[in-house]
């Protein structure tokens, strides 16, 4: 069924820009829609599922720029919804249990989509080591981000430090819009507490990531 859909949509694609070819020309923003359409449209899933291909306000203005910065006027709008998209814990406490955020940060279990289902899990993971590297001397950890290896050690735990460290996580995009970082909090994919966690785990001198 998948693969019917995407020829169908090929075949009335490569019909449509042979029959406008002489006349017209698609735009860029034309070819982005029929190409967007394409891939909405061959993607079969449950409903939950297809909500994640809806795009919110931030996603759109960063599609829309693809690879370049953002200007003044996007970047201010995206920090604006990131900002408006935090919540904090109910303790008011930032910083939680380092141990907690230790398991987390190498858990990639949560929100993977297996034969169709979303997998049910007591909690998501966080998967800080797909794209960073953490404590030292760890193997197979990523490079997306920038290691994060003695991040407490460099940078201490002031209260400003705690703020940007608990905000970064919940939503990078506050500090850096339109970044490859996920919006761990603010996608609904950590909770407040796990992310005081992740807080404790990167601040903690206890915390094997600043041995
Ligand atoms: C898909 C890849 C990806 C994942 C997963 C990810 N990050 Fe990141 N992270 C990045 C990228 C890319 C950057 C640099 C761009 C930016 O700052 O947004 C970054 C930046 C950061 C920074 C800012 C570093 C600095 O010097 O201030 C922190 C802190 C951070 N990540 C923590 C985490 C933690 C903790 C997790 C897990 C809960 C995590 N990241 C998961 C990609 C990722």
């Amino acid at each position: 069924m998948m693969k019917t859909t995407w020829i169908k949509w090929s075949i009335s694609a490569v019909g449509g820009l042979v029959i406008t070819g002489c006349a017209t020309y698609p735009d860029q923003a034309a070819t982005r829609q029929l190409a967007e359409k394409m891939v909405f449209e061959a993607f079969e899933a449950s409903p939950a599922h297809m909500k994640r291909l809806e795009q919110d306000k931030s996603q759109q203005i960063c599609s829309k720029i693809g690879d370049a910065k953002p200007g003044q006027e996007d970047s201010a709008e995206i920090v604006r919804l990131a900002r408006a998209s935090i919540r904090y814990p109910a303790s008011g406490q930032l910083s939680g249990d380092w141990k907690a955020g230790d398991r987390l940060a190498h858990d990639g279990a949560g929100d993977r989509i297996r034969n169709g289902k979303t997998e049910a899990n007591k909690e998501n993971g966080a998967l800080c080591q797909n794209c960073h590297a953490l404590a030292p001397g760890e193997i197979n950890v990523g490079n997306v981000g920038p290691p994060l290896t003695g991040y407490g050690k460099q940078r201490g735990n002031s209260e400003a430090i705690v703020k940007y460290t608990y905000e970064k996580i919940y939503n990078a995009w506050v500090y850096f819009p339109c970044s490859n970082m996920p919006r761990l909090g603010a996608t609904g994919h950590l909770t407040p507490e796990q992310v005081t966690h992740m807080v404790a785990y990167l601040l903690d001198p206890q915390s094997p990531i600043n041995k």
